[in-house]
């Protein structure tokens, strides 16, 4: 996985600060929404965000 690739591009949040983000324990698309930024203007990115915590949740 590329960890610099932008999900977010609205707010520049990268795939690594998602992951960061999980690993300081939100889980949810809403918890890292508060931590990152992530999905707090247009919101296009909610599904990709979400279908990432889910793909990734057990790696962590
Ligand atoms: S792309 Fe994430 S809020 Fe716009």
């Amino acid at each position: 996985m590329n960890k610099n690739k932008i999900i977010c591009p609205c707010k520049k949040v990268t795939k690594g600060d998602i992951l960061d983000a999980m690993k300081n324990g939100a889980l949810t698309y809403k918890e890292v929404k508060k931590e990152t930024g992530a999905g707090s203007k247009c919101g296009h990115c909610k599904e990709d965000i979400k279908k990432f915590i889910k793909k990734h949740k057990e790696d962590i």
